[in-house]
């Protein structure tokens, strides 16, 4: 057990559990693009292990992106503002886009992003998630691929943080409240 085990109170989803279901994934959307060159988002940097995993699954010939944004205003007005701290390079007009998100709570930050993308005149727009966590919706938010749907519980790992720290864990983990608490 290394240091950051220590602030696991349990595994959520091991590497293998998540390895198999990525892959899975990864086929449907090869199904999904194919004869297509999509342009793939990385939302980071919470996406970038999921990223990095599933792109290396999928056979379809595609182009990478990356964008850095969050949400304010987020919590008590449902609305949240969306401040893009890094934007893409690619101009998206005509391009098929498929975003890759760690993880859906409030649902604020995609909501307010695939907004702002759409008014680009992309040719379609398509969101993968690793994670979702349903029970937190605010925002009409429904991700068209989902990895896995969870309880309301904080996790952190592969590339999901805790006060920027956990992203390393190869693992999917319910942090202790210990941790957050003290
Ligand atoms: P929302 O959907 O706008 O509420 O924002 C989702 C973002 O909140 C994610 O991209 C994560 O950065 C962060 N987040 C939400 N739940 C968790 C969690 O359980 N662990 C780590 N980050 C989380
Ligand atoms: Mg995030």
């Amino acid at each position: 057990m290394n240091v950051m085990d220590k602030s696991i109170e349990r595994v959520m989803l091991s590497e293998e559990q998540i390895a198999k279901r990525v892959k899975e994934v990864a086929a449907q959307l090869d199904r999904l693009y194919e004869g297509r060159r999509p342009l793939v988002v990385c939302i980071l940097k919470g996406s970038v292990v999921f990223f990095a995993d599933l792109i290396r699954h999928m056979t379809t010939p595609l182009e990478l992106d990356f964008m850095a944004v969050s949400s304010y205003g987020a919590g008590t007005e449902s609305t949240g503002r969306l401040k893009v701290t890094k934007d893409l390079t690619t101009d998206i007009a005509g391009r098929d886009v498929l975003i890759v998100e760690d993880i859906i709570d409030s649902g604020n930050t995609l909501y307010n992003l695939k907004k702002m993308l759409i008014s680009r005149a992309p040719a379609s727009v398509n969101i993968v998630t690793l994670l979702d966590k349903p029970e937190r919706r605010e925002a009409p938010m429904e991700p068209e691929y989902t990895c896995f749907v969870i309880e309301d519980e904080f996790v952190v790992g592969y590339g999901m943080d805790y006060a920027e720290e956990y992203r390393n864990l190869p693992y999917i983990g319910v942090l202790k409240r210990s941790v957050y608490e003290k």
